[in-house]
């Protein structure tokens, strides 16, 4: 078994603190990302359940074992950075030979050789073991550098955003991957990302941070449908989601305490209204091929829907907005329910 559980840890560097109070469990063979913005407290995380820092309060246990005290060497994971950081002059064989060649290691050269290419087939590299680090694509680096954390089998396997410095194509194709693997080996995953669409996809459980918080923890569904507060809402969800104040829609029934209507862009109807019950006008089109962002001036306010390509509406018309499936957000952004 490889789960770990954390039990209120805080961290604190001087006055900042970094983590608060972070209660988490993750389960053998789960794929669990942190999602939050920079600052939020996710690498502080990682480097928390690695032992590379120690929290102020609270405990670390890694397969049951507390290991709030141990250090990173005891505990059986690996961690995946941000920068790879690969050793030029070695082949690609070398580099992710590394790990295994440690002294306190001691595996035997026939284990490595099988390991290593059982790690390259995994990452489809095997063509590529005999090229220095330097011959690589940078994609083709950062499945190297992942490799070098999959030769050791570890228990946990630690990632923080590991795709960042990949184009978007390279993202891609690499957010399959990394999914197939983790199904393939029923590896733990810790990862963390500022990336809602990595979240969405690799995530069987995302947890929602911000500024040290963990504000809610959930299947991908869950946390799309169900967001505990405002702040989670505008996480999920591209374009995000309309919030404005329930004075907009004075028709629509709404729980007392709502403040704040929150609209996804696809739970929109809107239709041109020449007859007088328009809500604002068609401000701005954005169009995607597929379906179109319609920009909609309520007031001041813009208020993005997603239409067909063919709705027929233009810049300049007026029109109706019906809401289906409404969140509504008290007016400290708690979700009322309704
Ligand atoms: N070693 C450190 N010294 C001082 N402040 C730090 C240190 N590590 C992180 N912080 C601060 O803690 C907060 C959380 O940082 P971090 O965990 O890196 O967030 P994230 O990875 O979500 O961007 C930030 O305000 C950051 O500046
Ligand atoms: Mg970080």
């Amino acid at each position: 078994m490889a789960d770990i559980r954390l039990d209120f840890v805080c961290k604190s560097f001087g006055k900042t603190e970094a983590v608060h109070e972070l209660s988490l469990n993750v389960d053998n063979g789960e794929f669990l990302v942190l999602l939050g913005p920079t600052g939020a407290g996710k690498t502080t995380t990682l480097r928390l359940v690695a032992g590379l820092e120690r929290p102020d309060k609270g405990r670390v246990a890694i397969a049951g074992r507390d290991v709030t005290s141990a250090p990173p060497a005891m505990r059986d994971v690996t961690f995946v950075f941000q920068q790879y950081s690969l050793y030029p002059h070695l082949s690609v064989f070398d580099n992710l030979a590394f790990p295994l060649r440690s002294p306190v290691r001691r595996t035997p050269p026939a284990e490595i050789e099988r390991k290593v290419r059982e790690v390259a087939r995994l990452l489809h590299i095997e063509d590529k073991l005999q090229n220095r680090a330097t011959q690589l694509s940078g994609g083709q680096m950062q499945r190297v550098a992942i490799g070098r954390a999959l030769v050791r089998s570890p228990a946990i396997y630690l990632m923080d955003e590991p795709l960042s410095s990949l184009d978007a194509k390279l993202r891609g194709e690499m957010r399959i991957e990394l999914q197939r693997i983790q199904r393939e080996l029923g590896a733990t995953i810790l990862y963390v990302t500022h990336d809602q669409t990595e979240a969405m996809t690799l995530a069987t459980r995302i947890g929602v941070m911000d500024r040290g918080r963990l504000v809610q923890v959930g299947t991908p569904r869950e946390i799309y449908e169900n967001p505990v507060d405002a702040y989670v809402a505008t996480r999920l969800g591209s374009p995000g989601i309309n919030l404005v104040p329930r004075s907009v829609f004075p028709t629509m029934p709404a729980p007392p305490a709502a403040a704040t209507v929150g609209v996804r862009t696809e739970h929109v109807r809107i239709r041109k209204a020449n007859d007088g019950g328009a809500l604002g006008t068609v401000s701005w089109i954005e169009h995607l091929g597929d379906q179109d962002h319609l920009h909609v001036a309520i007031g001041e306010r813009d208020f993005v829907t997603l239409s067909d390509a063919d709705a027929g509406l233009g810049v300049g018309d007026p029109v109706a907005i019906e809401v289906m499936r409404p969140l509504f957000f008290d007016a400290a952004g708690r979700r009322v329910p309704g």
